[in-house]
């Protein structure tokens, strides 16, 4: 990396994202580009996180051994987040989500008291937290600590307001009652108006209810807030939070792939496609996942099946082992991958963005998980969009509605064979696909122009570093 050492000031920050795959990638990265800037980074994992990164990877324990070589100091602590390595993790598990409301804090804490006394002997101590915003404990660390508190928000400002402002919905009725209001929503600061169906959808469970609105509380109490959009591309929602808090808009934070630098961080083995791909038309394979946590039902596996065999498009199938939700061996229709075996590649994971970027992918069918979204548009490749929980359903609005840069797979409930089918055609087929694939070009351009020397993100992100060193010192 060019900007290795680039100022060697010695500011010492703790970042430590949600223990989920779509928060350790971008923390990783953002961790990557604040080495290079000179800052000494302790990165935390918590254990479970770390021994499914080193089981499936084969790596050494350091995850950052690479960056460390390269001269990035970046060190890698971990720690339990309070359950035992085999407790079931997913999304859906409530005791899980309960412990991260409750317990986890006290392992960061003790872990901060630990490094804090031991950097006080012999080396730079730690000056600053960086957390992800779903956290609900940062504010009271960092008091204790004497920390500067960054709140990392790895999803868009539109998903950031709606989350701000819950108290709003539910003084109007959009959620946390049996009969929530159905119609548009359009009372969100800095938000146009929204439809009811397109609001993160884990508001109604309670406990989720509870930590979301802890966190956001929390978030307000933050000394800056960084978040992974592009200024251009939300500029309302961005201006709207801005009245009321440091919030720099730093993104695309992009997987570590897109640098030289490759960090460990997969959950599970990534199967190598290259060589498949190598041999396919360039455009011509659709690329297809619902990222790391999502379930999706075992009817709907089965329409996208057929779908994608009726299409007779390539296609790269990402089926995670969990995606029913327990390790079903049988998902597909027996005799389904022998049918499919010249044009589809059904893989358990994959390097996802090594994939996408490859010059054979024409489209991603994906659950629009915010870094698939990301990483889609940093490649330029047009998105038929499926959203299935959380914050899915508003990262699609943008994808299909705002942006242009995808199109809508369920128009209703449940999807049907020949819809994918349809929709699949329409995408990869050059012609059909034109207009978005132009919109898809000109976004993909305002990516990459905002990490630029004086693109926005770029500017964005150094005023970041210079009011973090400030607030340090
Ligand atoms: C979760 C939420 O579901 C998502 O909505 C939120 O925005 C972030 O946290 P996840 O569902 O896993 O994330 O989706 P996504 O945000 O797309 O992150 C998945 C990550 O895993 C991506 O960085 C992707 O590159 C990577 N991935 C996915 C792989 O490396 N290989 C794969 O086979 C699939």
């Amino acid at each position: 990396m060019a900007e290795i050492r680039e100022q060697k000031l010695l500011h010492h920050a703790l970042v430590i994202p949600c223990p989920f795959q779509g928060h350790i990638n971008p923390a990783i990265h953002l961790s990557l580009k604040l080495a290079s800037k000179g800052f000494i980074i302790t990165f935390i994992n918590t254990e479970f996180i770390h021994s499914q990164i080193t089981k499936s990877q084969s790596t050494d324990p350091n995850i950052f051994s690479k960056a460390r070589e390269s001269g990035l100091d970046i060190r890698y602590s971990t720690i339990s987040d309070g359950f035992p390595l085999d407790f079931d993790r997913n999304l859906n598990s409530l005791p899980f989500l309960e412990g991260l409301i409750n317990g986890f804090s006290v392992h960061v804490d003790e872990l901060i008291g630990k490094l804090m006394s031991d950097n006080c002997v012999d080396d730079h101590p730690i000056t600053c937290l960086i957390a992800d915003s779903f956290f609900v404990w940062p504010s009271i660390v960092a008091k204790k600590y004497e920390l500067v508190n960054v709140s990392f928000f790895t999803e868009p400002a539109l998903v950031f307001a709606l989350y701000y402002h819950l108290d709003l919905l539910e003084e109007n009725g959009h959620f946390g009652s049996d009969e929530n209001r159905k119609d548009r929503v359009n009372y969100i600061p800095g938000v146009k108006s929204i439809e009811a169906s397109d609001l993160p959808s884990l508001f109604q469970n309670s406990v989720v209810h509870q930590l979301i609105y802890k966190a956001f509380q929390d978030v307000r109490k933050s000394d800056i807030i960084i978040a992974n959009t592009v200024q251009e591309l939300e500029p309302e929602t961005i201006t709207s939070i801005q009245e009321k808090h440091n919030f720099y808009a730093i993104g695309p934070i992009v997987s570590a792939n897109f640098t030289d630098l490759t960090i460990p961080s997969s959950l599970w083995s990534e199967y190598d496609c290259t060589q498949w791909l190598d041999v396919k038309p360039r455009g011509s394979v659709l690329y297809v996942s619902f990222g790391s946590v999502a379930l999706v039902n075992k009817e709907d596996i089965l329409e996208l099946a057929h779908g994608l065999m009726l299409s007779e498009v390539n296609f790269i199938w990402v089926l995670r082992f969990n995606i029913l939700g327990q390790d079903e061996k049988s998902i597909l229709p027996l005799g389904y991958e022998e049918k499919v075996k010249d044009r589809g590649l059904i893989v358990p994971w994959c390097n996802q963005t090594k994939v996408i970027s490859h010059s054979a992918i024409g489209g991603f069918l994906s659950h629009c998980g915010w870094n698939s979204v990301v990483e889609s548009i940093w490649c330029g490749v047009p998105l038929i969009c499926s959203p299935l929980v959380t914050d899915q359903l508003a990262n699609r609005k943008l994808v299909v509605y705002d942006w242009k840069v995808g199109i809508n797979l369920r128009d209703g409930e449940s999807i049907t064979r020949e819809e994918v089918c349809d929709k699949i055609k329409y995408l990869i087929n050059e012609e059909t696909s034109s207009n978005l694939r132009k919109t898809s070009a000109q976004v993909k351009e305002t990516f990459h122009n905002a990490l630029a020397t004086n693109g926005s993100s770029n500017v964005n992100f150094n005023k970041f570093v210079d009011e973090l060193k400030m607030k340090i010192s």
